[in-house]
């Protein structure tokens, strides 16, 4: 495999990351995961801002380097990805310095990897929906930002595996805030619920994209969290993600949702997210 790493496109087993990195040592730092189909980027300009506002908020510097995009491009085509699906993974941290948590010198500089892998969904997971759980929300209340520390949704995405199931849901102040790794909505009488835009979610792409497709096939979307408690009413559930796409859930711990298949709107959604993806660049 041909990775990127630090300005050079090299071998995987060449990768050498100092001990000190910060993004070792702390969790210093941030990522982004962008789809590609047939070669070609799924938002990656959305991806891109998103990895700009989250280097921000930790006040990396961003590095002068190639432009992004081009070295997602560019790995899709060195690792023979091109005709096929892919995500993209990118990673810059804020470099490696002696060990001490404020901030280290300028002269530090961020250490900047990313990868491509081949990619595939289950499709029978779109075609016959999934379980998820609820868990307690245990993050930091700065889930926005996009942060390599994952060790709440580590855990969380563990128990959910060992419950059978795709998602875990994060519940703060009994209401859903999303999934470990995965936005959530719910359908309430032809009506998509979401948890709002705020600290408490991360802005998903697909997120973005989805509400958007609503907006076009008039299905109404209210911005509001949607409370553990209501989700026995449910007609549907989604989760939404650049891995999952627009996956229905049809289970959520013992409670069936709507009849226990994928419902209209999810059905809706899903055909109108495919026809989407044919827009990646
Ligand atoms: N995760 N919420 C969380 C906590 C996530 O980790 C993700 C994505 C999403 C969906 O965001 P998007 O639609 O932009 O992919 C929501 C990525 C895929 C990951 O950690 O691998």
């Amino acid at each position: 495999m041909i990775v990127y790493f630090n300005g050079n496109y090299i071998p995987k087993e060449e990768v050498a990351i100092s001990p000190d990195d910060r993004g070792f040592l702390f969790g210093d730092g941030v990522y982004e995961v962008i789809c590609a189909y047939s070669g070609r980027l799924f938002r990656s300009d959305a991806h891109l801002e998103r990895l700009s506002r989250s280097l921000k908020a930790l006040r990396i510097e961003e590095p002068r380097l190639e432009k992004l995009s081009d070295v997602a491009r560019k790995l899709i085509v060195k690792n023979g990805l091109k005709d096929l699906d892919a995500k993209v993974y990118m990673q810059i941290t804020r470099g490696a310095a002696v060990r001490d948590h404020a901030f280290p010198n300028d002269k530090t500089s961020p250490t900047v990897y990313a990868f491509a892998s081949a990619f595939a969904i289950k499709e029978s997971k779109w075609e016959s929906g999934v379980k998820a759980i609820c868990v307690p929300e245990m993050r930091w209340p700065r889930c926005d930002i996009k942060t390599v520390a994952l060790l709440p949704n580590v855990l969380a995405n563990q128990l959910a595996v060992e419950a059978g199931a795709e998602e875990a849901l994060f519940v703060r102040d009994g209401f859903i805030t999303e999934g470990a790794v995965s936005n959530f909505c719910a359908v309430f009488d032809g009506r998509v619920h979401t948890y709002p835009e705020s600290h408490y979610i991360l802005s998903g792409i697909t997120r973005t994209v989805v509400l958007d497709l609503c907006r076009r096939l008039d299905i109404p979307v209210k911005e509001f969290p949607v409370a553990e408690s209501r989700l026995k009413q449910a007609d549907e559930c989604m989760i939404l993600g650049s891995t999952k796409e627009v996956m229905p859930v049809v289970q959520i711990d013992d409670m069936v949702i709507g009849d226990g298949k994928p419902g209209s709107i999810t059905q809706r959604l899903q055909k109108a997210f495919k026809n989407e993806k044919l827009t990646a660049e």
